[in-house]
């Protein structure tokens, strides 16, 4: 059986959708070659009626590269035997705009507290909310495209720090008008807690990949500041940065199903999640694929690696 590729939607420039993909044809090299070609272009894929497996997870990935430990050893695992399958559960609670929400997480790069950027992660429902839990994507190439040409040129040779203990309750840019938490766990709050004393990283808030394609690659979640600009003056240009690329952004709200599965270039995409209402349990499953683009350091070199939270 072959796989059938379609586009992600007739009016978007990014991603598309995979059906067929079983783990005896992940293991085709031209299955393989023909899923990496298409993710290399769109950016971003829905595997779709996917046997719902650790198996099959770890067999897709597999089309994609290593896969990676979790950067944090504390952060629970789904399945000890396989590398960096992590579980996220999400049971911490916050008021946004009124609302009792869990789940939600604001647009981000995947561990840019990182000096290296991986490749990408493989996420997959568990538990489904019944309201909400969608998963947002957001094409770097996209916004780079769209976004204010002003602000696009001030950015061009900007890097952006990036110290993984700023979220949730710590969180500096992109904060909701109206956000407090409500309930967190404690392994969340000592995680925190611990980051602070970790160094933190740089990257550019624009590259070019080899095609010669810019991308507008920031995230708003675990960032400090602007390199050499971290000031009321250079907090106010990188939040304007910010409401430009929210404002520009052709986002695609993934509503998941039992059997889905979606990888993202981690390298090109924002990522988010919506969050459900707080009386709906929702879990998933990721794992990572190992890589580096090449462009991110640590702020001090020579400092330890940084312990880094992700979700
Ligand atoms: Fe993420």
């Amino acid at each position: 059986m072959s796989i059938t590729v379609r586009p992600l939607s007739d009016d978007l420039p990014f991603g598309a959708r995979i059906a067929g993909v079983t783990r005896e044809n992940s293991r085709d090299a031209e299955v393989r070659a023909q899923i990496n070609a298409v993710f290399e272009d769109r950016g971003m894929i829905i595997f779709e009626e996917m046997e719902p497996s650790n198996a099959m997870q770890v067999a897709l990935s597999e089309v994609f590269g290593e896969l990676e430990d979790h950067a944090i050893s504390d952060v629970p695992m789904a399945d000890e035997d396989v590398r960096g399958m992590t579980d996220f559960d999400y049971v911490d609670v916050f008021e946004i705009d009124g609302e009792e929400v869990s789940g939600w997480v604001p647009w981000h790069i995947d561990a840019c507290y990182a000096p290296k950027l991986n490749r990408g992660g493989i996420l997959r429902p568990i538990l489904i909310s019944p309201e909400g839990g969608r998963t947002g994507f957001a094409d770097g190439i996209q916004v780079y495209r769209d976004m204010d040409p002003a602000l696009r040129d001030r950015f061009e040779n900007l890097n952006i720090v990036y110290h993984s203990h700023l979220m949730f309750t710590a969180l500096k840019f992109g904060r909701p008008a109206s956000f407090k938490p409500v309930r967190m766990r404690q392994m969340m709050a000592d995680m925190i807690e611990a980051a602070k004393s970790t160094p933190r990283t740089v990257h550019p808030a624009i590259w070019q990949r080899a095609n010669g394609e810019k991308v507008m690659h920031v995230s708003p979640w675990q960032a400090a500041g602007i390199e050499g600009m971290e000031t009321p003056e250079g907090d106010a240009l990188f939040e304007a940065l910010i409401e430009d690329i929210k404002a520009k952004m052709l986002p695609y709200w993934h509503t998941w199903s039992p059997t889905d599965m979606a990888i993202w270039d981690n390298w090109r995409f924002m990522h988010a999640a919506s969050g459900n209402p707080a009386k709906y349990h929702r879990r998933m499953q990721r794992t990572t694929i190992k890589g580096d683009y090449g462009l991110g350091r640590l702020e001090i070199e020579g400092s330890a690696e940084p312990i880094g939270i992700t979700v």
